[in-house]
């Protein structure tokens, strides 16, 4: 019999669970054993195995976060770290291994594909949706709904007060939750990374000041994603008050975008790579990305995923771009 091992690494991401469901019992039906490791990379080095039986998986695509645990491992990048883990795997009899994770577990599972004979699958899941290859990971589409959440209850209490709100959200270097939780949110204004990655302290002070002028009753939001304003949204904030005159209030989300129940989404997303991640395995695959792109499932090799950029969809940034400046047109009209 043949022995799988999965492992969910980096940060976690709502949907996770789902996916480990769906690599068990499709390995089961396939007369496989399942093996997990805590905590990512760290745990195949440490030997934190845990072995997986359908049993289990009853309850556990409901919940966010990772029943197996996760962890960021940078150590994992030295190839002594590598051929520790093939080790741990090769004294299990494992012939192959799921990683469940981003960009930094994509780069460990490429790694150790060099300095280990069994087989490695990788499955998307991260929030920040930034890898290439894929058209969506496990865990984005929950954490927009998060996003979307937040941003409509700051909004409510921001018209009540006709305040200013800036809005900073999770996405490590990406603007894929920024652009559509901007969209979701309706929001006036939206600064991410890859269109505007030094963004112009003027040009959003004057939007927010002809905007208030012109309709002085009502709530202004500002969607930003990470990382990309030095000092973050409340330094941001703080330069805005003082070039508009206007209060300006600083929310950054945070994590509550990582954890909570993933929506359904998620769940179908989750279940079906974790089947064709098996399924890869049984047909001899190795060193690829299972992902989907227009609702098919696809394999693709694992280094293309972090080697190349995934652009934003430019539909949606002309959709956004569009509507805040109707939304304002009709403010001044
Ligand atoms: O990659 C997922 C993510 O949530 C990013 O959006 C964020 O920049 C980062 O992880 C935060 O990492 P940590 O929880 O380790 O601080």
């Amino acid at each position: 019999m043949k022995k799988i091992a999965v492992i969910t690494s980096g940060g976690d991401a709502p949907g996770m669970n789902a996916c480990i469901r769906a690599i068990v019992l499709t390995a089961y039906q396939h007369g496989m054993e399942v093996i997990g490791f805590r905590h990512g990379f760290r745990g195949i080095v440490e030997d934190l195995n845990q072995p997986l039986h359908p049993n289990d998986m009853r309850l556990v695509s409901q919940r966010g976060g990772t029943i197996l645990l996760s962890s960021r491992y940078p150590e994992f990048k030295q190839v002594s770290a590598a051929k520790a883990a093939a080790q741990v795997l090769d004294a299990h009899g494992i012939g192959a291994l799921v990683v469940i994770g981003g960009d930094g577990s994509f780069r460990g599972a490429h790694h150790l594909n060099q300095h280990w004979y069994g087989q490695v699958i990788g499955v998307p899941g991260t929030i920040d949706n930034d890898l290439a290859g894929t058209d969506t990971t496990i865990g984005f589409t929950t954490a927009v709904d998060t996003a979307m959440e937040a941003i409509d209850r700051i909004r409510e209490t921001a018209e009540a007060m006709a305040r200013v709100f800036v809005i900073e959200v999770m996405g490590r270097h990406a603007g894929f939750i920024g652009l559509h939780a901007a969209i979701a949110g309706s929001a006036e204004g939206m600064l991410v990374p890859e269109l505007e990655p030094q963004p112009k302290l003027a040009e959003i002070a004057d939007n927010i000041k002809r905007a208030r002028s012109a309709f002085p009753d009502s709530s202004y939001i500002v969607v930003v994603s990470e990382n990309l304003w030095p000092g973050g949204v409340s330094q941001l904030a703080k330069e805005l008050t003082q070039a508009t005159g206007t209060t300006c209030h600083a929310a950054p989300l945070g994590h509550i975008q990582r954890g909570g129940r993933p929506n359904a989404q998620d769940r179908i997303l989750s279940m079906q790579l974790g089947q064709a991640a098996v399924h890869a395995i049984i047909d001899g695959a190795s060193g690829h990305m299972i992902g989907v792109e227009q609702g098919h499932v696809v394999e693709v090799p694992i280094h293309l995923t972090f080697e190349r950029d995934k652009p934003l969809d430019l539909r949606l940034v002309n959709l956004q771009r569009g509507l805040q400046q109707l939304n304002f047109a009709s403010k001044v009209g």
